[in-house]
C-alpha cells in the first residue's frame, strides 16, 4: 500500500519535471524570433499598399506630408493593415520621396 503511493508520487514528480523542461525549451526557442526590427517605409509600401491597387498608384501620386497623412488614414479606414507606428514610418517615407 505504502510502496504503491510512493511510486505514484514519483511518477507524478517525474511528469512535472519533464513538463517543465519541455516548456522551458519551447520558450527559449521562440524568443529570438520576436526581436525582428520593424519594416522601413519602402517595404511597408510594397507589402501593405499593393493589396487593393498596384504600388504604382501610390508612387505616381505627389502629395505634401499633410496630404499623405490624410491619404494613408483614408486607406487604413478602407482596410490597409498598418499600426500607428507603421503609418508614421510610411507617411515620412512618402512625404520625403513622393512630394
Ligand atoms: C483595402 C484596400 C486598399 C488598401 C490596402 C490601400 N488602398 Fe489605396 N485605394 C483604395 C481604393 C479602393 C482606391 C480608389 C478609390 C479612392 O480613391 O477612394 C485607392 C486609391 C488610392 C490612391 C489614389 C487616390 C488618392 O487619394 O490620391 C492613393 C494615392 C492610394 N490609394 C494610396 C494608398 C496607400 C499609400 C496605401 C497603403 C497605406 C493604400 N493606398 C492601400 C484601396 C486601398
Amino acid at each position: 500500500m505504502n510502496k504503491h503511493i510512493i511510486s505514484l508520487i514519483s511518477i507524478l514528480l517525474l511528469t512535472l519535471l519533464i513538463g517543465t523542461l519541455l516548456a522551458s525549451c519551447g520558450t527559449s526557442n521562440t524568443t529570438p524570433a520576436s526581436s525582428g526590427g520593424s519594416s522601413d517605409g519602402k517595404t511597408l509600401l510594397q507589402e501593405r499598399c499593393s493589396v487593393c491597387h498596384s504600388a504604382d498608384r501610390v508612387t505616381s501620386a505627389h502629395k505634401t506630408a499633410d496630404q499623405w497623412t490624410t491619404t494613408v488614414q483614408r486607406m487604413v479606414s478602407k482596410g490597409a493593415q498598418l499600426n500607428s507606428q507603421e503609418q508614421q514610418t510610411l507617411i515620412d517615407y512618402l512625404a520625403a520621396n513622393y512630394k
